[in-house]
C-alpha cells in the first residue's frame, strides 16, 4: 500500500481475494470493525466460519493497540447472510497514512459488502450521557485535514451515517440517543478549550478513528452504520484527567450489554 504507484483499489481486490480463499467463504454481504469494546460482539452474532490473523493478509498490520484483537472472522449471520469481522483497525495516529487507515473498508467492499458497521470507544461531550453508554453516529466532523479519495474525486457525504440503518438501530433499542462524532487527530486527548470548540462546532463526541473509514465506505458505495461507546466524558466534562486505563476498563464492563445490542442490530440489517 505504501509502495510507490500502488494502486490501493487493486491490493483490496487482492486482500478480499485472500480472504475468500482463508476463510472458504466467497462473498460477504456486511462488514463490522470492532473498536474499543465491542470485540466481544465478535461471538455473540452468530456461528463462526473461520478465524485468521489479520497479518496473514495483505495490507493489513498487527494492531498497535491494546483492545485490539487482530484478527479477522467470517461469521454466518441466524438469517444465512455472511458477516466479515475486523478486529484489527490501523488509527490515523499511527502515522500510516490514510490509505492504511481506510484499506480495510475497502477490502470489506471488495468481498462484497453492502453494509458497513463502524464501532469504537469514544468520549462524550454531553454531561448526561455516561460511561458505558452506546451512542449512534448521526454525522461527523473530521479534524484531521485529511481524506482517503486522491485528487479530483468528488463524493456526497449526505446521509453519510444512514438514516435506514439508524432507524432500525433504534426499534431494537428506542433509548439509544445519537450524536456528530468530531475525530481529532489524536493520539493525545483534547484540552479541555478543543473540547469546547467541538461543542461549539455542532459536535457530541470526540475520537480517533471512523470518520475516514466512512468517507471510504461511502466512496465504496456502501450503507455506513456508525456506533460509539462513551468510555469516558470529554475533558473538561469530567472533571477528573482521562487515562487510556480508565478507556479500556469502562470498556471491558460495557462490553456484554453493547455486544448484545450490536447483534440484535445487525440481525436487524
Ligand atoms: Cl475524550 N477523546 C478522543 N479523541 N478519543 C477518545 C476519548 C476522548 N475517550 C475515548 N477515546
Amino acid at each position: 500500500l505504501d509502495a510507490q504507484g500502488a494502486d490501493p483499489f487493486a491490493i483490496a481486490q487482492q486482500a478480499a481475494q485472500q480472504i475468500a480463499e482463508l476463510t472458504g467463504v466467497e462473498r460477504h454481504d456486511i462488514a463490522l470493525t470492532l473498536g474499543s469494546g465491542w470485540a466481544k460482539a465478535a461471538d455473540l452474532l452468530g456461528e463462526t466460519v473461520a478465524t485468521v490473523p489479520a497479518t496473514s493478509v495483505i495490507g493489513f498490520s498487527k494492531p498497535a493497540l491494546e483492545g485490539h484483537v487482530g484478527t479477522i472472522r467470517s461469521v454466518r449471520l441466524p438469517n444465512g447472510k455472511h458477516a466479515l469481522i475486523i478486529g484489527a483497525r490501523t488509527h490515523y495516529y499511527e502515522g500510516h497514512g490514510v490509505r492504511r487507515v481506510v484499506h480495510s473498508v475497502r477490502t470489506a467492499a471488495a468481498t462484497g459488502a453492502s453494509v458497513m458497521v463502524l464501532t469504537n470507544g469514544a468520549g462524550g461531550i454531553r454531561p448526561s450521557w455516561a460511561p458505558g453508554q452506546p451512542v449512534l453516529i448521526s454525522d461527523h466532523i473530521n479534524l484531521t485535514a485529511d481524506s482517503p479519495l486522491e485528487g479530483a474525486t468528488f463524493v456526497d457525504l449526505t446521509d453519510l451515517y444512514s438514516l435506514r440503518l439508524r432507524s432500525i438501530a433504534k426499534t431494537v433499542d428506542p433509548s439509544l440517543d445519537e450524536g456528530v462524532y468530531v475525530q481529532f487527530r489524536g493520539p493525545h486527548y483534547e484540552t479541555p478549550a478543543e473540547v469546547q470548540m467541538a461543542k461549539t462546532i455542532g459536535g457530541h463526541i470526540v475520537g480517533m478513528s471512523t470518520t475516514l473509514e466512512a468517507i471510504a465506505a461511502r466512496q465504496a458505495g456502501m450503507e455506513v452504520l456508525g456506533l460509539s461507546l462513551i468510555t469516558n466524558l470529554a475533558a473538561g466534562i469530567q472533571d477528573t484527567p482521562l487515562s487510556h486505563e480508565e478507556v479500556i476498563e469502562s470498556g471491558k464492563l460495557a462490553e456484554p450489554v453493547i455486544s448484545s445490542l450490536l447483534a440484535r442490530v445487525v440481525a436487524q440489517l
